[in-house]
């Protein structure tokens, strides 16, 4: 076949990266010219220590220490951080989290010794990673997988502006978030912390939580609202070993393609600051990349925001990676990679070393100026010139029930049924039933890390008000019908994996008493490295609670709770009904014993595969080769893709039949509109919501395509025997692809689209 390909130099920029030195691109954010002369003027005055200074972030446990009344600042610490080294910034919570009004206290107490000692606000970043997470009392939202899950954008703009508004009564005006690395390997311990493994999902729902934490002018963020950093750029969810921290190996194609996308869409969306992937990619940190932080995000996307390291990683490339000799040549080499500030955290040895550097011309002026401009347009854009704290009175909804309740319905949104058979659920009114397993009454099984602590582990603690599984199914079906027999425990405030020696007798005597077993299984909390594994099945102790709990003949629905899919294909077939509960949170419990008495349909959609088997681990867009026939010879190159569920799996109590696909071209170009329509009818007799998903096949193409990719999704509510016609709209140039040499690219042939069971063919020309 004669090809003739577009390829995409002008409309590049549209559809997902433009090459340096291509054509002009607007700028990412608009230029405020008020605010550009407000930096010019105070960077003119700025001496190299304090531009040195605004560069550097330090963890505030090096500002203070633990005492009778708590964390306190010592005023001898913050004088030597900020008045004798400038610094212009401070992260982290001191072990735990604290309340609004100490926030209120330590950060109004910095912001103090800034304006009069560098007459510059500080700017405090703190991981609010599902509400405002290091606030105490805040209202948190389910993780990020979760809010995946949803496939509602709303919900993700909705938890932004909560965690927003909820980090600002505690006088904090930047978070850590959104993350948007694509979980691409079940393995890897921050699963949870994004939405899944598809990057249009990451790109809609990132770039969603982007405004509504933000709001809609990047230029002028109002008191409701805070600063992102878009993290972990690039390439952080595919490491080679499936373990944090270790070495990525994407094709180029791939990273411009996939991996950038969600970073390009949050940067489009407003964003303000951008953190780095702590590890590297086909051989290169990212913390020394001058492509990729420079070239690809700065002058690529024309974007004037700030980069931020994450933790210590400037030091990592000489204790770490290897690709420096000491810590001096590590600044040199991240500062002209495009770093603008460094989370040192301890050592205030970057500010002396840097400055030696500029001195020695290893690093220039014009750098230094570019990084210090970036952080005072940070300040700027905040409001934190005028306003450097935000009092805790202004915010009075915090915690509010109004918050509750739209935490509530988004954990109700992103609970997905992956198992209904035998007309097991909704459960029966009146039955009785066993709560079992570890997950089964624990808050911190509930939300994951970043919870009250890093690894989440003392978040029982904290969180008398909120009801485990167990409770809200006490509350729900009434106390008297339901016993709690775990069978396996975890070890208090213990290791993820840590679990104490099973009791599996006692839950199976309990079963014997009940007409139905709800199995609460998965994974307890944790985050980053303690969270690695070496095997992926579910734990022993667990799978063998289930099999013995199956040996009574009761009935059993498994509730999974984990930050990532744990094989669970001998345990599977066991359970009548299985709902994964992913991460939900503080109102996850509630959430669950709504779905379980059919109060709330479910609506939830997985946001990555589900794995079978531990050799046999794949993501939906998989390239068509993995899966190939039989052959007939000598060779037999037969290779199956064969998974627990596959991605946007997820059941309703209800049926939808889709019928009536249509496209409103049948041939196409890169600048064509292409608006798919196809009626949706709820044929149950329950109302439910329908996450209506449009794919596309590229049937024929110069590299082997993919199965499938999502290209554009929108979740409708449908009401018993009604036909909602829903329309999904895409340009041709979505169809488009990154060829071997690096370039956007779209092969006239045929695609194959689809929603639901339905399939039309359209012809690029
Ligand atoms: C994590 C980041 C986090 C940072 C600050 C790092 O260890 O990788 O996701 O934002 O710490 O707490």
């Amino acid at each position: 076949m004669k090809r003739l390909n577009i390829i995409l130099a002008a409309v590049a920029a549209c559809v997902g990266f433009v090459s340096c030195g291509g054509n002009a691109v607007e700028p990412a954010i608009p230029v405020d010219p008020e605010i550009e002369k407000a930096v010019e003027k105070t960077l003119a005055n700025m001496t190299l220590e304090e531009k040195v200074g605004q560069m550097t972030e330090v963890a505030i446990d090096i500002l203070g220490g633990w005492g009778p009344d708590g964390f306190t600042l010592d005023p001898e610490k913050v004088q030597n951080a900020i008045g004798k080294y400038k610094v212009g910034s401070v992260l982290n919570t001191p072990v735990v989290g604290q309340t609004p009004e100490k926030w209120q206290e330590i950060i109004g107490y910095i912001q103090d010794v800034s304006m009069k000692e560098l007459g510059i606000p500080c700017v405090y970043g703190l991981d609010q990673n599902h509400g405002a997470s290091y606030v105490m009392g805040a209202t948190y939202l389910p993780q990020n997988i979760n809010v995946g899950a949803t496939f509602n954008p709303e919900v993700a703009y909705q938890a932004g502006q909560i965690t927003a508004y909820e980090s600002r009564a505690a006088n904090c005006p930047w978070t850590y978030s959104p993350t948007v690395d694509l979980s691409r390997d079940p393995r890897w311990p921050r699963v949870w912390e994004n939405y899944g493994e598809d990057p249009l999902v990451n790109a809609i729902q990132g770039s969603a939580a982007v405004r509504g934490m933000q709001g809609e002018d990047p230029n002028h963020i109002g008191p409701n609202n805070i600063a992102v950093s878009v993290k972990h750029y690039l390439g952080y969810g595919n490491p080679r070993t499936g373990k944090d921290r270790t070495p990525a190996y994407i094709p180029e194609y791939e990273l411009k393609e996939k991996n950038f996308a969600p970073f390009k869409a949050c940067v489009e969306a407003g964003a303000l600051t951008i953190m780095v992937n702590s590890a590297s990619v086909n051989g290169v940190p990212v913390h020394a990349s001058k492509e990729l932080l420079t070239g690809w995000l700065k002058e690529g996307l024309n974007w004037d925001g700030m980069i931020v390291t994450d933790w210590a990683d400037i030091n990592n490339l000489y204790t770490r990676e290897g690709v420096a000799h000491d810590k001096k040549e590590a600044i040199e080499i991240a500062i002209n990679a495009g770093i603008d500030m460094t989370m040192e955290p301890y050592d205030l040895e970057f500010t002396t070393l840097l400055i030696e550097l500029v001195k020695e011309g290893k690093v220039s002026m014009e750098r230094i100026d570019d990084a210090a401009r970036r952080v005072l347009r940070l300040k700027y854009r905040l409001g934190l010139f005028e306003n450097p704290n935000t009092p805790f009175e202004n915010y009075p909804d915090f915690a509010s029930e109004k918050f509750a309740q739209i935490a509530t319905a988004a954990a109700e949104e992103s609970e997905v049924l992956l198992k209904n058979e035998n007309g097991i659920l909704p459960l029966k009114k009146g039955q009785k039933i066993l709560v079992t397993g570890p997950n089964a009454n624990s808050m911190r099984c509930l939300n994951g890390g970043w919870s009250y602590t890093w690894q989440g582990h003392m978040a029982d603690m904290f969180t008398e008000q909120y009801n485990t599984i167990y409770e809200a199914v006490c509350n729900k079906f009434g106390a008297k019908n339901v016993v709690l027999e775990q069978g396996v425990t975890y070890v208090p405030q213990g290791g993820y994996a840590e679990e104490n020696a099973p009791e599996i007798e006692k839950a199976v005597r309990a079963a014997r008493n009940v007409d139905v077993i709800l199995a609460c299984i998965g994974e307890n909390s944790y985050c980053e490295t303690p969270g690695n594994l070496t095997d992926l099945a579910l734990s022993e102790n667990q799978r063998n609670l289930v099999k013995a709990l199956a040996k009574t003949g009761k009935p059993i629905v498994l509730i999974l709770n984990e930050g990532r899919p744990r094989l669970i294909n001998d345990i599977e077939p066991l359970a009548d009904g299985v709902i994964d509960i992913l991460l939900p949170s503080n109102y996850g419990g509630d959430a669950l014993a709504n779905i379980l008495a059919g109060d709330v349909n479910p609506s939830g959609k997985l946001p990555y595969t589900y794995p079978r088997h531990q050799a046999s681990l794949t993501t939906y867009d998989y390239k068509v080769s993995e899966e190939t026939d039989t052959m007939e010879g000598a060779y037999d190159y037969n290779a199956v893709v064969s998974v627990q569920w596959p991605f946007g799996y997820g059941l309703s109590y209800t049926t939808f039949e889709y019928s009536n696909f249509q496209c409103s071209v049948e041939e196409f170009g890169a600048d064509t509109e292409l608006v798919f329509t196809v009626d949706v009818t709820n044929t149950g007799k329950v109302a439910g919501k329908e996450v209506v998903m449009l794919y596309s096949r590229d049937m024929v193409a110069s590299m082997v395509p993919e199965n499938r990719r999502l290209r554009a999704y929108e979740k409708v509510e449908i009401q018993p025997g009604e036909t909602v016609n829903v329309a999904l709209k895409i340009k041709g140039s979505d169809l488009a692809f990154v060829n071997t040499q690096g370039e956007w690219t779209l092969e006239p042939g045929e695609f194959r689209m689809q929603a639901g069971n339905q399939t039309l063919m359209l012809t690029c020309k």
